[in-house]
C-alpha cells in the first residue's frame, strides 16, 4: 500500500467549513489516500489566535507543499492585506490555473472546455501603489504600477505552453493590451511571442487585444482551448468565463509555484448564506480534483469528476443556485452515492 499525501487543509470562512467539509467527505469517500493537516487562515485565524496568516499554517504549507483552502474573508480597502494574495506571494505561487468546462445541461453554450492561465504575482496587482500629494491635498491622486518583468513573463508563459501540451491541448490563446500599454503588456506579448517558437508544431500560438476578447468568449467560447494572460486581465476573464459554463459555484482555481501548489474555489465567502447549508460544494469539489491530479492520483479525480457530472446531468440533489432544493451535504451524498 503506498503511504499517504501530505495536504493542508484550510476551511476558511463564511460558507468555507460548509463546503470544505462536505468535500472532505466525498474525498475520503472516494478512498484516495490523503493524511489532512488542518490549519486556519482568513478571520477563523484572526479571531481564534490573533493572526489571519498564522505561522504554523505557512509551516504545514512549506511542509506539504500542497493545500485546499477554502475562501478567506478579506476586509475592503483597509484592514488586513488580503491573505489569498499574501499566500500567492510568500509561495511565489505565480500560475493561477482556472479551468472551465461546460457542466450543466441546457445551459446558454455547450462545449466550452477553456483552461485559463493567469500571471499570479506581477501586473497591477504587485501592491505597488502611492498617493501623490498635490498643494494640501495629501491624497489629490493615486498611482499604481504594473509591473512585467521577462523573468515573470517567461514563466507563467511557458508554464502555460506545457500545461496545454501535458493536457493534449492544441491552442493557447495569450491576451494582452500591447497596443496601449506598449512597455509592460509589449513587454509580456514579445516574450510569448519567442516561447512559441519552441511549441511550433505542437502548439497552435494566437494572439487577441482583451476587449476584443471579452467580447469573442461571449459570442464563440467554444473556439478557445488554453488562454495565458497578466493577472488583471485573468482576474476579469476568469469570472467571465465561470459565467459561461454555469456560475461561480463550479469554478476551481489552482495556485501553482515551484515548490508549493494551492487549490480552492474561484468564489468567495458567500456571506449572504453562510450557516445556512445550502451553499454549492461544487467549485471545492473540483478544486480537490485538480489537487488529486498535481498529486499523481488522477484515476480517483476522474472517479469524482464522473459522479459529480452524473448528478448534475440527473437534475437531482442539486443545490438552489443550480436550479435545485438540496443541501450543501445532500449534493456531497448523491455524489457519493455514485462513485464508482
Ligand atoms: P462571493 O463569491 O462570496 O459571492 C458572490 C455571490 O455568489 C453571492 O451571492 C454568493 O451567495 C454566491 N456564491 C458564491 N459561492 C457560492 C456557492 N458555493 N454556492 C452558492 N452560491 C455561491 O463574492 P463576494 O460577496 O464578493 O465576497 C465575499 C468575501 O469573500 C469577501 O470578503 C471577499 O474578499 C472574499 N473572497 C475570497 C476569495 C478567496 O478566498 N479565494 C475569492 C473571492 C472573494
Amino acid at each position: 500500500m503506498s503511504e499517504a499525501i501530505p495536504v493542508t487543509l484550510i476551511p476558511g470562512d463564511g460558507i468555507g467549513p460548509e463546503i470544505v467539509g462536505a468535500t472532505v467527505k466525498i474525498v475520503e469517500a472516494s478512498g484516495a489516500k490523503i493524511e489532512w493537516d488542518r490549519q486556519l487562515a482568513g478571520m477563523a485565524a484572526l479571531n481564534a489566535v490573533g493572526d489571519p496568516m498564522p505561522v504554523a499554517t505557512l509551516e504545514s504549507i512549506a511542509r506539504t507543499g500542497v493545500a485546499l483552502k477554502g475562501p478567506l474573508e478579506t476586509q475592503l480597502g483597509s484592514g488586513y492585506r488580503s491573505v489569498n494574495v499574501a499566500l500567492r506571494m510568500r509561495f511565489d505561487l505565480f500560475a493561477n490555473v482556472r479551468p472551465a468546462r461546460t457542466l450543466m445541461p441546457n445551459g446558454r453554450y455547450t462545449g466550452v472546455d477553456i483552461i485559463l492561465v493567469r500571471e499570479n504575482t506581477e501586473g497591477l496587482y504587485s501592491g505597488v501603489e502611492h498617493y501623490v500629494k498635490i498643494g494640501n491635498d495629501d491624497h489629490a491622486a493615486a498611482e499604481s504600477v504594473a509591473i512585467i518583468t521577462r523573468a515573470g513573463a517567461d514563466r507563467v508563459i511557458r508554464f502555460a505552453f506545457e500545461h496545454a501540451v501535458s493536457r493534449g491541448r492544441k491552442k493557447l490563446t495569450l491576451v494582452h493590451k500591447a497596443n496601449i500599454l506598449k512597455l509592460s503588456q509589449g513587454l509580456f506579448l514579445e516574450t510569448g511571442r519567442k516561447i512559441a517558437k519552441d511549441y511550433e508544431g505542437r502548439i497552435i500560438f494566437e494572439e487577441r487585444i482583451i476587449d476584443a476578447m471579452a467580447m469573442h468568449l461571449v459570442l464563440t467560447p467554444e473556439k478557445y482551448d488554453v488562454i495565458v494572460t497578466t493577472n488583471m486581465f485573468g482576474d476579469i476573464l476568469s469570472d467571465e468565463i465561470s459565467g459561461l459554463v454555469g456560475g461561480l459555484g463550479l469554478a476551481p482555481g489552482a495556485n501553482i509555484g515551484e515548490k508549493a501548489a494551492i487549490f480552492e474555489a474561484v468564489h468567495g465567502t458567500a456571506p449572504d448564506i453562510a450557516g445556512r447549508g445550502i451553499a454549492n460544494p461544487g467549485a471545492v469539489i473540483l478544486a480537490a480534483c485538480l489537487m488529486l491530479d498535481h498529486v499523481g492520483d488522477a484515476a480517483t479525480a476522474t472517479r469524482i469528476r464522473t459522479a459529480m457530472n452524473d448528478v448534475l446531468h440527473s437534475g437531482k440533489s442539486l443545490t438552489s443556485d443550480l436550479g435545485g432544493n438540496a443541501t450543501t451535504t445532500g449534493f456531497a451524498d448523491a455524489i457519493i452515492a455514485r462513485l464508482a
